[in-house]
């Protein structure tokens, strides 16, 4: 089985799954956590190179105030729960968004996962937090048009390359496979530059009931394209 280098999930549903069992949306949300760790483990073990996923977007600030803070309580959550193992399997998580808009202790458990595993070698997790792929490109242009400003870059000699290096995924392969749980067919705002050219996998399974054989699927349906990059085979 060709294994994906780097696979990123649209981790939706969780929302839907609660409804269908009478539960308040939070609970989906928990209940997702659970299938987030047993896909990083299968990751793991599988030797993805790097696991992306979409946990909370630019957007899902318009939610009801007390969805948003339970999603943010279950992120200090996992990783009291989970940094432990993350550690102990050389995991090393990197957070794609603007942390600084977060609740405080949201903000600073996910600064610690990102500090604390900084030298690991295993696993590249990225945890898309507070992420939307048209914030991350306008942030890359400001940076890039300071350095224009400021003498120290030639606008007419920047790269595809020297783009994506001002991205949060900077130095990272850009998305092999991208499979969205929860049956919509789009990507919203998710790695709007870098998905370029990344495979769609999307299942109608809601994200709780997501599960390591699910991403095997998943995976073999990648290992059957042909990707092509616009050039023939
Ligand atoms: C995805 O599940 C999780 C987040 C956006 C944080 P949803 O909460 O969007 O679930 P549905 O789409 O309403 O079922
Ligand atoms: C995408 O799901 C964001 C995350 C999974 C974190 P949404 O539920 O927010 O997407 P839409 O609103 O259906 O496009
Ligand atoms: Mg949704």
């Amino acid at each position: 089985m060709a294994i994906p280098q780097h696979i990123a999930i649209i981790m939706d549903g969780n929302g839907r799954w609660a409804k269908q069992r009478g539960q308040i949306r939070v609970q989906g949300h928990k209940a997702g956590m659970e299938s987030l760790r047993e896909i990083v483990r299968a990751c793991s073990d599988l030797g993805v190179g790097c696991l992306t996923v979409y946990a909370f977007s630019t957007e899902n600030w318009k939610r009801p105030a007390d969805e948003v803070s339970g999603i943010f309580k279950l992120l200090v959550a996992y990783v009291a729960r989970e940094l432990k193992e993350l550690q102990a399997n050389n995991v090393r998580i990197r957070l794609l968004g603007d942390v600084s808009a977060l609740p405080e202790d949201a903000r600073r458990a996910a600064q610690e996962a990102q500090t604390s595993t900084a030298d690991n070698t295993g696993l590249q997790f990225n945890i898309a937090i507070n992420y939307g792929g048209r914030a991350e490109i306008l942030r890359a242009v400001k940076a890039i048009a300071e350095k224009a400003a400021a003498g120290e870059l030639d606008p007419a000699s920047l790269t595809e390359e020297d783009f994506a290096r001002e991205l949060y995924t900077a130095g990272l392969p850009d998305p092999d496979l991208i499979i969205r749980t929860g049956g919509e067919m789009r990507l919203s705002n998710f790695l709007t530059w870098q998905s370029a050219y990344s495979e769609l996998y999307v299942t109608d399974t809601y994200w709780p009931d997501f599960t390591p054989a699910k991403l095997n699927e998943a995976i073999e349906s990648y290992g059957a394209r042909e990707r092509r990059f616009g050039g023939i085979k």
